[in-house]
């Protein structure tokens, strides 16, 4: 490869795809009616009307208004539902490998992440047995991310159940990580406030960062049981006084208006994915199974001898092609790259050229 040669990022998990005219639009439409005084801090009514819809559209109850929260993406929403939830050395049991952030969001609340394996072999689903052996005295959230970041799994709606037998039995809380319930293109996606038996224990939080393209709005929620809702209140008063109005208006109307934009994204994605297997299906060393949702695929390189680590090393220095190794999300990802979906489709098929001509594969 010669010097110079300009990288091909699959490293970062950033839209690339334009974001929602329209969404943009009610945005800009609602910052010039004067919607740019201050907020409370659980949301304008129209947009926690707009989440209550959402929700009570698939959960086992209605969701009221009063249930949800407005709050700047979901990483907001995760820390002040950890800070809601964790007392001092609380533990937190999350599907390995998992998403980056997670274990700071979780010790910045007090808590301690607890990693519970899950097998490349069975598509890195989380399963209840798994989770039963993690659980200790100290245990009081499962931090649920199905569609899963790295791993593009998703969990059908009995894994759920069967893990939820798990937690009712112990009493934990269920936060379910949904950012990428709209990009589920190869299984239907399930959340746990599906079911009766676990939605008063589920807090679901989410946003329009993945959906609409709109990383940078910071337009996200939770929702839960009223008195966890009454927590989370004190604590988005005290971190945010209240969020942009101008921006939740743009929120409920992404979530009230189907404008086909979700419909583009999810689609685009599952053809970047399909292109990706396709490629590197085609070496004999590189093992890839198509994600069942998501921005990333995981391609094992355990047969190559080389960890996701010294992968991504030697690809990036002999290929100048960027990738996540799979250790920087716990153990469970060791053998493994993540690659994102997030660049056009001519340069991802490029940047599967040159994966498979790195010498560390042929
Ligand atoms: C699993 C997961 N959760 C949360 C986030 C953060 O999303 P937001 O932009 O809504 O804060 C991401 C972003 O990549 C993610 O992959």
């Amino acid at each position: 490869m010669q010097r110079g040669e300009p990288v091909i990022m699959l490293s970062i998990g950033e839209p690339d795809f334009a974001p929602s005219a329209a969404v943009l639009d009610a945005a800009a439409d609602a910052m010039r009616r004067g919607r740019n005084r201050y907020s409370s801090g659980q949301g304008e009514p129209a947009v926690l009307d707009a989440i209550a819809r959402r929700y009570s559209r698939t959960a086992a109850r209605p969701v009221l208004p009063s249930q949800c929260c407005f709050l700047p993406g979901t990483q907001t929403a995760l820390f002040a539902t950890m800070l809601a939830l964790l007392d001092e050395g609380d533990e937190v049991v999350v599907g390995d490998p998992y998403y980056a952030t997670y274990e700071s969001v979780i010790a910045a609340a007090g808590g301690r992440v607890v990693p519970v394996p899950t097998l490349p072999e069975q598509g890195f689903h989380l399963g209840a047995d798994a989770l039963a052996r993690a659980i200790t005295p100290r245990t009081r959230v499962l931090l649920l991310n199905s569609p899963g970041n790295p791993t593009g799994a998703v969990l059908s709606l009995d894994e759920i159940a069967a893990i939820g037998v798990v937690c009712v039995e112990h009493g934990l809380t269920i936060v379910s990580d949904e950012v990428y319930a709209e990009l589920s293109f190869g299984a239907p996606f399930a959340s746990p406030i599906q079911l009766a038996a676990l939605q008063e224990q589920t807090v679901v939080v989410s946003s329009l960062s993945k959906s609409h393209a709109l990383p940078g709005f910071r337009c996200g929620w939770a929702v839960g049981s009223r008195s966890f809702a009454e927590r989370l209140l004190s604590i988005s008063e005290a971190m945010l006084f209240g969020s942009q109005p101008f921006l939740q208006d743009a929120t409920a109307f992404a979530l009230e208006v189907e404008t086909g934009d979700v419909a583009r994204m999810r689609e685009g994605y599952a053809r970047r994915a399909r292109l990706v297997v396709e490629y590197l299906g085609r070496s004999p060393v590189l093992g890839v199974r198509m994600p069942e949702a998501g921005m990333f695929v995981m391609l094992d390189v355990r047969r190559t001898g080389l960890s996701g680590d010294e992968f991504a090393r030697r690809l990036l220095d002999e290929r100048a092609v960027a990738v996540m190794p799979g250790e920087s999300f716990g153990r469970g990802g060791a053998g493994h790259v993540r690659i994102a979906l997030t660049i056009e489709d001519s340069r991802l098929v490029e940047a599967c050229e040159r994966i498979v001509g790195f010498s560390g594969v042929s």
